[in-house]
């Protein structure tokens, strides 16, 4: 069934569990997902960005989630908007059956340039009040996703900002998070401490100086009541980097979010987590092992079902650590 963000995020901080948001474009995320919370009884929130809609369809989309649903009606699951970059990206994924947005207005629309804090507060509150009217949720974002250690937003992938970043635009502030959280009524706000989208997060094993979860315990002190949003949390797991590289990949050696350092964040106030990278290179890897190890092999089904169990197994493995897992069937 579906179920709303607000109404998840409250039953998650109720019994102290996470839930993991998982992206998808296409039927075989959807259904590895939807298959990982079956097997462990978990809620589930699946998120579309805005190049997953144009890339699927609206219409695709919306119809893969009810049938989703109906194959699966004992998990609850919250449909999301991922990065709403304006009001008219929200509120028509709400149109489309989707019970939550994220109105990222830590970007200017063109989600490439820092905006400021008024712009931020204005564009989020819009949204949430339209949103609650017709009874969706809403996450806002304070603070800007890059790299602490480069310095640098993460323009390389379209979604963080250009150029260099300061310290301070790329931590949260804990008093500017309880004046933004008031204003805009949000229903679950994402910080910035350090993580950026994709895999290459860290250059090495991140310590305490580029990857700030302090500062989530800060902000959880001042907002207790308040769900906490992680994004960039994939873990690039050195296994999945290695199937890649074994099967005639070439990434880079790099580090992700340590699936500790998310446990330490659900210990205090995060509440969704935010995961695409990984299951991506999950899917990935299978595709490349098929494809080497049977070069002869042309049928897709034979690539995307072992992919399919690799992402399952992943996003099960998350539901589990974060301690979903077991819920579906309490909501
Ligand atoms: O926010 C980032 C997600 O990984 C979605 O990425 O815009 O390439 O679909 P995407
Ligand atoms: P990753 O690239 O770390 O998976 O982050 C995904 C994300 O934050 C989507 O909004
Ligand atoms: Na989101
Ligand atoms: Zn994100």
């Amino acid at each position: 069934a579906r179920i709303t963000l607000r109404q998840l995020l409250d039953h998650a901080a109720e019994h102290g569990y996470g839930v993991p948001a998982f992206n998808i474009n296409n039927m075989e995320q959807g259904l590895a997902i939807m298959e990982a919370a079956k097997a462990c009884d978990a809620p589930v929130i699946i998120q579309a960005s805005r190049g997953a809609r144009s890339y699927a369809n609206d219409i695709m989309l919306a119809k893969m989630i009810d049938a989703l649903a109906e194959i699966h009606p004992q998990i609850p699951v919250c449909m999301h908007q991922d990065h709403g970059n304006n009001e008219a990206t929200c509120m028509t994924a709400i149109r489309h059956g989707f019970t939550s947005v994220m109105m990222d207005g830590s970007l200017e629309a063109d989600a490439k340039t820092p905006a400021s804090y008024d712009y931020n507060v204005a564009i989020t509150e819009r949204v949430a009040r339209m949103a609650h009217w017709v009874g969706a949720s809403v996450e806002g974002e304070l603070g800007v996703l890059g790299s602490l250690e480069s310095g640098h937003g993460e323009a390389e992938d379209g979604h963080g900002a250009e150029g260099a970043l300061s310290h301070e635009q790329l931590l949260t502030d804990p008093d500017q998070a309880v004046d933004f959280v008031m204003r805009t009524k949000v229903d679950a706000l994402a910080i910035a401490c350090g993580t950026s989208h994709g895999a290459y997060k860290f250059t090495r094993q991140p310590d305490g100086d580029i990857l700030a979860m302090h500062v989530i315990e800060e902000i959880h002190n001042k907002l207790p009541n308040t769900h906490l949003v992680m994004h960039g949390s994939s873990s690039v797991p050195q296994e999945l980097q290695d199937v890649i590289n074994k099967f005639g990949g070439r990434m880079p050696q790099t580090y992700g979010v340590p699936v500790e350092e998310i446990e330490r964040g659900i210990r205090h106030g995060v509440r969704k987590v935010n995961i695409d990278t990984d299951c991506r290179m999950a899917m990935a890897g299978q595709f490349r092992r098929i494809a080497m190890e049977n070069p002869g092999e042309f049928d897709p089904r034979k690539f995307l079902k072992p992919a399919m169990d690799a992402m399952r197994d992943l996003c099960r493995d998350r539901l589990e650590r974060f301690d979903a897992a077991g819920n579906a069937s309490k909501i």
